[in-house]
């Protein structure tokens, strides 16, 4: 049988929270009178904790000294953490057991690929740690997607060539990052927002089987 190296992304792939990431950005930019809306939240998806405060602190036109910036990447990591503190198997999202199961079945290699620093604590919450040959997170990257860093790190681990790895992203620059790896991108979300993906679905209800078996024979 052919060996595919598969690739998922955490949040918003695996579990949903995307909207405790969003909750606690939102919290913070509102502390310093920064407006945050949705399609921003968009922007920060898949994006590491740094450049997503950058980039906060951008949209608001606000200069802030080191210490601060430190002080505030712990506080909004500390706000979501107490939004996921209470997270269990309920919170994985519909359909992801059914594809790990099929792709441990057909024993194909399977990694994860998220800029979260807080990727392990969340996979053990959820009891999935297991379904993982290995894991790449934000812990073992120095370059945030849209770099392809964590993808290529993740199929060297895997002992998978790039082109033939295909990647589960919900965000923008994920899907970016799997495109520059020159794997193939399976976008979770919305045709408008992640139509640079090869493929699109809205969620993994609608991947079949089938679907998964034509990815590993072709
Ligand atoms: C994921 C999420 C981002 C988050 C990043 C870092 O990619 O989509 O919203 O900022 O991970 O997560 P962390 O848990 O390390 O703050
Ligand atoms: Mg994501």
């Amino acid at each position: 049988m052919n060996k595919k190296g598969f690739i998922f992304d955490l949040d918003g792939v695996i579990v949903d929270t995307a909207k405790y990431h969003f909750l606690a950005w939102k919290k913070l930019a509102n502390s310093l009178d920064i407006d945050f809306t949705e399609e921003e939240n968009e922007q920060l998806k898949g994006v590491s904790r740094i450049r997503s405060l950058e980039k906060i602190l951008s949209w608001g036109n606000k200069t802030i000294s080191e210490d601060k910036f430190t002080e505030l990447m712990a506080k909004k990591n500390d706000d979501y953490l107490s939004h996921i503190s209470n997270m269990d198997d309920n919170e994985i999202l519909p359909d992801v057991p059914r594809v790990l199961d099929f792709l441990i079945e057909h024993r194909q290699p399977i990694s994860l690929g998220s800029a979260s620093k807080n990727a392990r604590t969340i996979l053990e919450r959820v009891h999935l740690k297991e379904h993982f040959d290995t894991i790449v997170d934000g812990n073992d990257v120095s370059k945030a997607k849209p770099d392809p860093e964590v993808f290529l790190i993740a199929a060297k681990l895997l002992e998978i060539e790039p082109a033939q790895c295909i990647v589960f992203e919900d965000s923008v620059a994920g899907v970016e990052a799997a495109n520059v790896a020159n794997m193939i991108s399976i976008g979770i979300g919305s045709e408008d927002v992640l139509g640079h993906a090869t493929y699109v679905f809205k969620d993994f209800t609608e991947i079949s089987n089938e679907f998964l078996e034509s990815l590993i024979e072709n």
